[in-house]
């Protein structure tokens, strides 16, 4: 058919392939994808929306076990390592995880965090403002969310270099500039792992007020996550909140450099910031994909999968499908209904850290708009070699300075 959706050098150069997208959702929205050249084994390619809602909301016929973000099977030693990790797990294994760590993301407990998510946006646009120009994704995007999750999980500040340099590593895309081999992955993986512990046990001596602590104590029911369980759960929000909160902040900033008439907007109307950043992760889809492996014959739109198929659904495309979206490859702030699946399709895997995520991004841009109005590029914005995280990984920005 002509098409290429997988080859990470694309996505660095163009963005999403729009085009193919387009072109599959019409002539084959479930399409078996092979591409010797790639080096990759063949998938379906779930493109519409409708589709990749199905295939999330059926764990029981579509399978998150050992799945990789690409299109390898997870190798032996790591299936062993990421057992215990949630985003790898089926239910009822995961159910019971997954309601565990639930009281720790409620809407509630992440309104408390509020005012710590602002002083961190606040300090990271202190260290810039003067300065009239910064990398937005090293001084603000990245940093930003990584900080916030250190409070989350109650990670000393003297930390924070070293979590940042893990957490790049673990997210080793495609990109020759930051990529890691899977061995060099699995072993930051057991720092990290050995870090949770050791802060597993400090916490459960020195009690604090943050998630941490709280994920350490009994639920109503009396049962503890085991301290692995707690590592790996560590371990897996600095993968799953970092990267992803990193580029819907520098993707929502690009795409409002690429529409300066929704910065306007916004700058006039504060109100729509309970829509912004929903907007913001539909566009930018910071998860382009996510892997499954089908576990009984089925079908999906009449196409027969079998058992030990993969299956691939693309988020991105989805969330541009026209059947869903008013002028989908519009960037409207205002959009309401926008019911994008940038989180994931609803199903049990459904984002944990939704809340936080869009909590973030108000914040961020809110304080933006407050102190950096007239923010606009000062030169071209890299992005990340990748065809599994949206990502950018330079963005020059300058502004007038302040104090
Ligand atoms: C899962 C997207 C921010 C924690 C996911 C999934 C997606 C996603 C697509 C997989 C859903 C599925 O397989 O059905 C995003 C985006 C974010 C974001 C676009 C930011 C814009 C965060 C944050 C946190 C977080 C800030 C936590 C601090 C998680 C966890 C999972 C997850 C723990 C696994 C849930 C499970 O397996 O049950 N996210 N995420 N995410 N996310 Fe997020």
């Amino acid at each position: 058919m002509g098409i290429d959706i997988i080859t990470p050098e694309l996505y660095e150069t163009r963005g999403f392939p729009d085009d193919d997208f387009r072109r599959l959702r019409r002539e084959s929205p479930i399409h078996w994808y092979e591409d010797p050249a790639q080096g990759a084994p063949g998938f379906w390619a779930v493109t519409r929306y409708d589709d990749v809602v199905h295939v999330s909301r059926h764990p029981e016929l579509f399978s998150s076990h050992a799945r990789t973000s690409m299109f390898t099977e997870l190798a032996e030693d790591d299936i062993a390592l990421y057992q215990l990790m949630m985003l790898f797990m089926d239910p009822p294994q995961h159910t019971r995880q997954r309601m565990f760590v639930n009281r720790g993301f409620t809407p509630r407990m992440i309104k408390q965090l509020e005012e710590h998510i602002r002083e961190v946006a606040h300090r990271l646009i202190d260290e810039v403002v003067t300065r009239g120009e910064c990398c937005f994704v090293r001084d603000i995007a990245a940093p930003f969310p990584l900080y916030v999750i250190c409070e989350l999980i109650g990670a000393p500040m003297e930390d924070r270099e070293k979590i940042f340099e893990w957490s790049n590593a673990l997210v080793g895309a495609d990109d020759p500039d930051y990529s890691t081999s899977p061995e060099d992955a699995r072993e930051v993986s057991i720092q990290v792992l050995e870090y949770a512990h050791k802060l597993a046990a400090h916490r459960r001596e020195h009690p604090g007020d943050d998630i941490a602590t709280s994920l350490l104590e009994p639920d109503s029911d009396g049962k503890r996550l085991s301290s692995d369980e707690f590592a790996m759960f560590i371990l897996l929000l600095l993968i799953a909140g970092n990267e992803t909160t990193r580029n819907g902040a520098s993707g929502g900033m690009l795409a409002f450099f690429q529409h300066p008439d929704q910065w306007q907007r916004l700058a006039g109307n504060r109100a729509l910031l309970r829509t912004t950043a929903d907007e913001i992760v539909r566009w930018v889809s910071p998860v382009n994909l996510f892997r499954r492996t089908a576990l009984k014959d089925t079908e999906i739109r009449g196409q027969r999968i079998h058992a030990g198929d993969k299956v691939v659904i693309f988020y991105s495309s989805a969330n541009r499908d026209e059947d869903i979206f008013a002028d989908p490859y519009t960037f409207d702030i205002g959009r309401d209904p926008n019911p994008h699946i940038g989180f994931g399709g609803g199903g049990p895997h459904f984002c944990l850290g939704t809340h936080l995520a869009r909590l973030e991004l108000n914040v961020l841009f809110e304080l933006l708009l407050d102190r950096m109005p007239d923010i606009r590029p000062a030169g071209e914005a890299r992005r990340l070699r990748s065809n599994f995280i949206n990502g950018i990984k330079e963005m020059p920005v300058r502004f007038a300075p302040s104090e």
